[in-house]
């Protein structure tokens, strides 16, 4: 799963580069919101590193930058076009690491992911749960203080859910996160897309 994963967004890179649609967002309004809600229950003061788990090209450094969050940053991606874009875009900042190999991650504060888990292509969707699964125990294990992520959500309108997405069901995965992660899990599902954040506290 991990090697297509590479090989769509590795495509997707080469397409179209250091952008929105290079990471397969319909805009840059929509990646940005998706930001805010990973952020939105972080406290600035107990938030001085992140792990970006699927980073892309690493637009989460440049809103946290915009957004005035100052703190050590690691961009971590499957796909190495992606990474060596986000190295190409972000060399100037020495707060900012970007890396395809996962043994050199090490935990932050927090751990975040967004769109990491949405293109599931062929493979079944109860298969790609399960590696979801094992994802969110690795971005657990990453994490000293909290963690948050995004999913499609199978609350969207049945007629607009393509057979190559995974959706999610919000109320089991707050219960997962909330028995293995954390009893202080947060779901936010009230922002205008089609899916949900989580986001755990430890
Ligand atoms: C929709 S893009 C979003 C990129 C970035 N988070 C953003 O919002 O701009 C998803 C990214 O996750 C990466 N990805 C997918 N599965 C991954 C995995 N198992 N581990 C690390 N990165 C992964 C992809 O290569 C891709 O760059």
């Amino acid at each position: 799963m991990r090697e297509t994963a590479a090989r769509y967004y590795s495509d997707r890179a080469r397409q179209f580069g250091a952008t929105a649609r290079g990471v397969d967002w319909n805009s840059e309004h929509s990646q940005a919101l998706r930001f805010g809600q990973l952020l939105r229950l972080t406290d600035e003061r107990d938030m001085t590193s992140v792990n970006d788990y699927g980073c892309g090209y690493g637009a989460l450094a440049d809103y946290l930058r915009q957004v005035g969050r100052r703190c050590r940053y690691t961009g971590f991606d499957i796909s190495e076009s992606m990474i060596a874009l986000a190295i190409a875009t972000h060399d100037a900042d020495p707060r900012h690491t970007f890396t395809s190999d996962p043994d050199t991650l090490a935990a932050a504060d927090y751990t975040f992911a967004s769109g990491v888990f949405n293109v599931k292509q062929d493979h079944p969707a109860d298969a790609w749960q399960d590696y979801v699964l094992a994802t969110l125990g690795t971005m657990d294990r990453l994490s000293e203080r909290g963690l948050a992520f995004n999913m499609l959500s199978t609350y969207s309108d049945p007629d607009k859910q393509r057979h190559d997405l995974f959706y999610g069901a919000p109320g089991f995965f707050f219960d997962y996160c909330k028995t293995r992660f954390s009893p202080h899990v947060a779901l936010l599902h009230d922002y205008p897309l089609y899916e949900f954040t989580i986001f755990v506290r430890k």
